[in-house]
């Protein structure tokens, strides 16, 4: 037999050992972008794909470690058990757990982002499409600041919470939760919107959204299981409560300086940002019209009183009657989107698209390469697209495109 060198020999130095799963030629890619960008002591520190370095573990997957996933998930159903435990160091740690919100990104793959392009405390990072806050959760565990906007109400909920959730007084949190059928019973009554809009100054309020989002998690959790919204709020609580705790836990051991963040509700297409002021952009559209937001969160949403019809029209993929008219309508809206991003960001501010296109659905236009042309015209310059595979076998979907633009001002 020809001598072989493994691929990971060739091309890691011998005494940095890879997370376990990472194991897509993207994540590969991403890795060895940070190996060769950081140094030892800064992948110790931050690394996203990195286990040790010289046999020191890096903080990532000690933090990770440290979380007690096992325990966190004893009640839950076996798929989300494993989900979790397969997931440890690329989605479940953290606060990102708290809401399972669909299309979100692989916070791993938003840390890898964060330190290629070199952003560090000090700087602020934006995600002008922010969904539930994965790239602000993603920015302050690596202590830096970060503003999200979402038009839905829902998504800056989530966004609070789970921002909030990385750094605050567990004892507050035990006490308010300490009776869950009274807080249930509150909460059926209809009267946290309420309470919410009369209670803006309230000291506690961040963790009463806590046990909102908690509540609202259920309400969609029951309209997919066969089982009550009594049954399950308690365990759901439960849930919420010893991730928090345990993620508290290990950024203690670990004293992480937590960086802070800003969760807006309001449109990619008006951004209510002062001009020059971003250090860099990661953010992900809806596909075109691959997922209706709104129908998804309409439990949600119609709890907390929004009219889901005003939304619609600012909604990007939302508009419009057939595929020719419907793309339109979203390229117009990408376009105004791109030209905000470009507005808001600092001179070569870098600037990161990540987008699927499903082919079936556009009748084979693509996404991504309008997105380019979009960008360009904007002054977004074009550096790189890296692909990634969508996994899955309902997803009609089987690639995403990882864009990268620097702002030329
Ligand atoms: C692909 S999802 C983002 C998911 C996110 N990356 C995460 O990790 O959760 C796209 C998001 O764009 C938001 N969106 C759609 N139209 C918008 C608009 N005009 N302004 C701001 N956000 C918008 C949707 O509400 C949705 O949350």
């Amino acid at each position: 037999m020809k001598k072989h060198t493994p691929l990971l020999e060739k091309l890691f130095a011998k005494d940095y050992q890879l997370i376990d799963g990472t194991d897509e030629i993207f994540e590969l890619d991403l890795a060895l972008w940070e190996y060769e960008a950081l140094s030892k002591k800064e992948l110790i520190d931050r690394s996203a794909y990195l286990k040790s370095v010289d046999g020191k573990e890096t903080t990532h997957f000690r933090t990770c470690n440290l979380q007690n996933l096992e325990e966190v998930h004893k009640n839950s159903s076996f798929r989300t058990k494993v989900f979790f435990l397969d997931g440890k160091y690329s989605t479940g740690y953290a606060t990102h757990s708290l809401f399972p919100y669909r299309g979100k990104f692989h916070p791993q793959l938003i840390r890898a982002l964060l330190n290629i392009l070199d952003i560090k405390p000090g700087h602020t990072v934006l995600d002008p499409m922010a969904g539930s806050s994965t790239v602000a959760v993603e920015a302050n565990l690596l202590g830096i600041d970060a503003i999200s906007v979402d038009l839905s109400p829902f998504c800056e909920l989530m966004g609070k919470v789970k921002t909030f959730a990385l750094n605050l007084d567990m004892n507050i949190l035990e006490s308010i939760v300490a009776n869950p059928k009274e807080i249930l019973e509150k909460l059926k009554k209809d009267r946290a919107p309420e309470y919410f809009k009369n209670n803006k100054d309230d000291k506690k309020r961040s963790y009463y959204e806590i046990v909102l989002l908690a509540f609202l998690d259920t309400v969609g959790f029951a309209g997919r299981s066969n089982s009550s919204i009594d049954k399950l709020f308690p365990r759901v609580l439960e849930r919420y409560i010893s991730t928090i705790k345990y993620f508290q836990e290990a950024r203690q051991k670990m004293d992480l300086k937590i960086g802070r963040s800003k969760i807006i509700q309001g449109s990619v297409m008006k951004l209510p940002i002062d001009d020059n002021s971003i250090d860099a952009i990661i953010t992900s559209p809806p596909y075109s019209f691959a997922i209706d937001y709104l129908k998804n969160d309409q439990p949600q949403l119609e709890y907390l009183g929004h009219n889901l019809e005003v939304l619609r029209q600012e909604m990007i993929g939302l508009q419009g009657r057939g595929v020719e008219n419907k793309l339109e309508i979203y390229f117009n809206k990408m376009d105004q989107a791109l030209g905000e991003m470009k507005r808001v960001s600092k001179k070569n501010a870098p600037v990161v698209i990540i987008i699927g296109t499903n082919d079936i659905q556009t009748n084979g236009v693509r996404l991504e390469t309008k997105v380019i042309e979009l960008g360009e015209k904007q002054g977004l310059k074009f550096e790189l697209n890296l692909k990634k595979p969508i996994r899955g076998l309902q997803n009609t979907m089987k690639e995403e495109s990882i864009l990268f633009f620097t702002n030329q001002k």
